[in-house]
């Protein structure tokens, strides 16, 4: 019984693919979906790109192929492996969300095209990864066109993101019309048949020894000569094989190959799947908590509303921490301070969604939830109740005010905008002195108001306006002496605006630091905080 436990937790592979957008994030999903048997014929997905920023990448995958995932979780088997592929919002904007789904995973992919080498969006994904020491695996894409040179790309991702790479496979034959992969450590050249399927299907390929008569008779002298150099130079000047280095983050594994064409993927696949790690500890108050602790814990990193238009239901997804999950099981929600029970719980398969009955650490899974969790709440089995790290809270840069086109809507409105401030979206304050006919929102990018504008047309049928205001700080008040801060107490409040968050505590929203600090000076009294103070 215990056997089958560690062994359950071993063959778990729990991780996010981040790249830019375009880079080839859901094409490689979906190819790793095909070579998994999730799928039976990938095809090429189009038109996706003008709702692409309101929607997870995934849905249009679900759109195109047929799949009814509509989920932040792909499950699949592939090689005794079980995997969870966690989705990050394929837009440009760096947002919470995204950080939060990455403190969920083990590891992760990340995707680069070669032509246009690392972005900014790939570069910001990074820093949190690096930041959380997850050891990243580097997919170059789009090796079926011609792109930058192999040496090119790796300097590029040590110097521009500050990581070493070490080049699991490399590109044989010349840019733009590459017939395969070299392996470093099995030594062998993988060269890949005429794609006549447009990637629908799995693609054939040969093996052959590298160096070796046999490949010197399917190879070009040219190719055959520049590929022996460059491994040369690789072997000699380049970085060593460390797998510690690995997993503490500071060294790349880095893959060649076309996604698009099923080129390298398998390869791909395999060998991350053999050096991606298991599920790995976590922090709490009380100390490291192993996966293979027998009691179980878990935290809320992610909560959805209306992901079945048909039912409004709202998921809070956990991510398995320790012990094993059974449903119906009793457990501890640590933040309410109370007992309950995890009935329903949703697990996603490739092909839907179904009740599970069980699920290891690693695992993540969807709770009905009618307002119980919020999100970073712990959940744990047994005598000994723990915390687990606190998220990170990120200030809001962005100001708007949001109010219903039709005044008849405002219930939906206030509605909708509780609904996605609980999920964190979005943060919301009302202006001092103002009825609640209108509320200022705050998000840490742009974009999020075009999400929210979206969500709140299509799941409560509400038409909203969206005026944009000049501030791009937002600053928690409270006096040193520990006396309510009021808009009349605060000399120059009117400099910027004086607003109350959902817990009634007051916020200054400023245009930019330097009127911070006019603020400070004039009021020796204050302290303003980042982050909302308890
Ligand atoms: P994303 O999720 O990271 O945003 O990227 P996505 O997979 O949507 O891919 C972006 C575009 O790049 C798509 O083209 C896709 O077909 C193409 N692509 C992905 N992988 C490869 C590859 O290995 N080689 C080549 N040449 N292209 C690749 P699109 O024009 O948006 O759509 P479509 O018309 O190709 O379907």
């Amino acid at each position: 019984m215990k056997k089958n436990f560690e062994e359950e937790i071993k063959r778990r592979r729990t991780f996010a693919i981040i790249s830019h957008p375009d880079a080839g994030k859901t094409t490689l999903t979906e190819k790793l979906l095909l070579y998994g048997g999730a799928i039976h014929l990938a095809g090429s997905i189009k038109s996706r790109k003008t709702q692409r920023h309101a929607v997870s990448d995934w849905m249009e995958i679900e759109k195109q192929r047929g799949i009814s995932v509509t989920s932040s979780v792909l499950q699949f088997d592939y090689n005794g492996c079980r995997i969870n592929i966690l989705d990050t919002p394929g837009h440009q904007d760096f947002s919470e969300d995204t950080y939060r789904t990455l403190m969920a995973v083990d590891s992760a992919v990340m995707v680069i095209d070669a032509a246009k080498g690392i972005e900014a969006q790939t570069k910001k994904l990074f820093a949190v990864c690096k930041e959380r020491n997850i050891p990243i695996f580097t997919f170059v894409n789009k090796l079926d066109r011609y792109g930058k040179a192999p040496l090119d790309l790796m300097e590029e991702i040590e110097t521009v993101l500050g990581i070493r790479a070490y080049p699991m496979t490399w590109p044989v034959g010349v840019d733009g019309q590459y017939r395969g992969v070299y392996n470093r450590l099995e030594k062998t050249i993988e060269l890949f048949a005429q794609d006549n399927t447009h990637g629908q299907k799995e693609r054939e390929s040969q093996k052959y020894p590298f160096p070796s008569d046999e490949a010197a008779a399917v190879l070009s002298e040219e190719d055959y000569s520049n590929l022996e150099f460059d491994i040369d130079l690789l072997d000699t000047a380049g970085e060593k094989w460390q797998p510690e280095k690995v997993a503490q983050g500071k060294l790349t594994p880095m893959f060649f190959g076309s996604a698009m064409t099923n080129f390298g993927v398998q390869n791909f696949l395999e060998e991350y799947l053999r050096l991606a790690p298991p599920p790995q500890p976590h922090m709490s108050d009380k100390g490291i908590i192993a996966a293979d602790n027998p009691e179980f814990s878990a935290f809320v990193f992610k909560i959805q509303a209306n992901m079945n238009p048909a039912h409004h239901d709202r998921l809070a997804f956990i991510r398995i921490c320790s012990g094993k999950f059974t449903r119906n099981m009793p457990v501890y929600h640590v933040q309410r301070d109370k007992e309950i029970k995890l009935s329903q719980p949703q697990q996603f398969l490739a092909q839907d969604r179904q009740i599970i009955d069980e699920a290891y650490p690693g695992d993540i899974v969807g709770l009905f939830d009618t307002g119980t969790f919020s999100i970073g709440d712990t959940i744990c089995e047994g005598k000994e109740h723990f915390k687990f790290a606190d998220f990170p809270i990120f200030p809001p840069e962005k100001f708007a005010r949001v109010s219903a086109k039709n005044t008849m809507k405002r219930k939906q409105f206030m509605k909708g905008i509780a609904q996605l401030t609980q999920e964190g979206a979005v943060q919301l304050f009302e202006q001092a002195g103002l009825s609640t006919e209108s509320y200022i929102v705050g998000t840490v990018g742009k974009l999020q108001f075009d999400v929210l504008e979206y969500r709140l047309k299509k799941e409560y049928n509400v038409d909203i306006d969206i005026v944009m205001q000049p501030y791009e700080v937002a600053r928690w008040l409270s006096y040193k002496d520990g006396s309510p801060v009021t808009p009349e107490s605060l000399k120059g409040a009117e400099r910027g605006m004086f607003v109350y968050d959902i817990v009634k505590r007051p916020v200054l929203l400023l245009n930019n630091e330097w009127a911070l600090g006019w603020i400070l000076n004039n009021n020796p009294n204050l302290i303003l905080h980042e982050t909302p103070k308890e």
